[in-house]
């Protein structure tokens, strides 16, 4: 169970860690260049720029190649236990579809008329996940043996929990207003 848990975690790592290189990294131009939708409303909004969805794509790619020559010395079932090229494909399109996912999930929160930095409960947490395996799942031929279906099932449970969990101990320590 603690295996599966902290398996999961370090597998998703390249999905995860992008967003937060974006935030570091982001700002410039965004990426809907400021136009509005049909709507009326932007297309994506300010918080998704150019900058940060490459320097975010780059942060979650060097990750996972960090991650794959720590592994290994130990690797079973993890990133290591594929070619280097194998895991570089599989290490990518985990990173690229987590930060599309975050494009698409702007795009429904701007339909729905969330301003821009509000947040959507398990929405938030989830798109980019779903994102990340749908292209990890149709670009990389070695996503299904890495991800297992329990792995798969895991990251759906937990990322919303550590999401919370990250903003209540950042709220603790003074680095939140809100613990949410
Ligand atoms: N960011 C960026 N480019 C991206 C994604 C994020 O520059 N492609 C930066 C922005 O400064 C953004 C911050 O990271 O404000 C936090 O990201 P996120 O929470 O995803 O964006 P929000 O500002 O909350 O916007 P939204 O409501 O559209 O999610
Ligand atoms: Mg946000």
């Amino acid at each position: 169970m603690l295996d599966l848990l902290l398996k999961t975690i370090w597998l998703l790592i390249p999905a995860y860690t992008p967003n937060n290189f974006a935030v570091i990294f982001g700002g410039g131009m965004p990426i809907d260049m400021g136009k509005k939708f049909i709507d009326g409303r932007r297309i994506l909004g300010d918080g998704k720029t150019l900058r940060g969805f490459i320097f975010g794509v780059l942060g979650g790619i060097i990750c996972g190649v960090i991650q794959y020559y720590v592994e290994l010395p130990f690797s079973i079932n993890l990133f290591s236990s594929l070619a280097i090229s194998d895991a570089f494909i599989l290490i990518s399109s985990l990173s690229i579809g987590s930060l599309t996912g975050d494009v698409a999930g702007s795009f429904i929160k701007r339909r729905l008329g969330k301003e821009r930095g509000s947040a959507l409960p398990f929405f938030d947490q989830l798109t980019f996940l779903i994102f990340a395996y749908l292209f990890a799942y149709h670009l990389s031929p070695h996503f299904t043996t890495i991800f297992t279906v329990n792995i798969i099932i895991a990251g759906l449970i937990i990322t919303p929990v550590l999401h919370f969990l990250a903003n209540y101990i950042a709220f603790k320590l003074g680095l939140k207003d809100v613990p949410w």
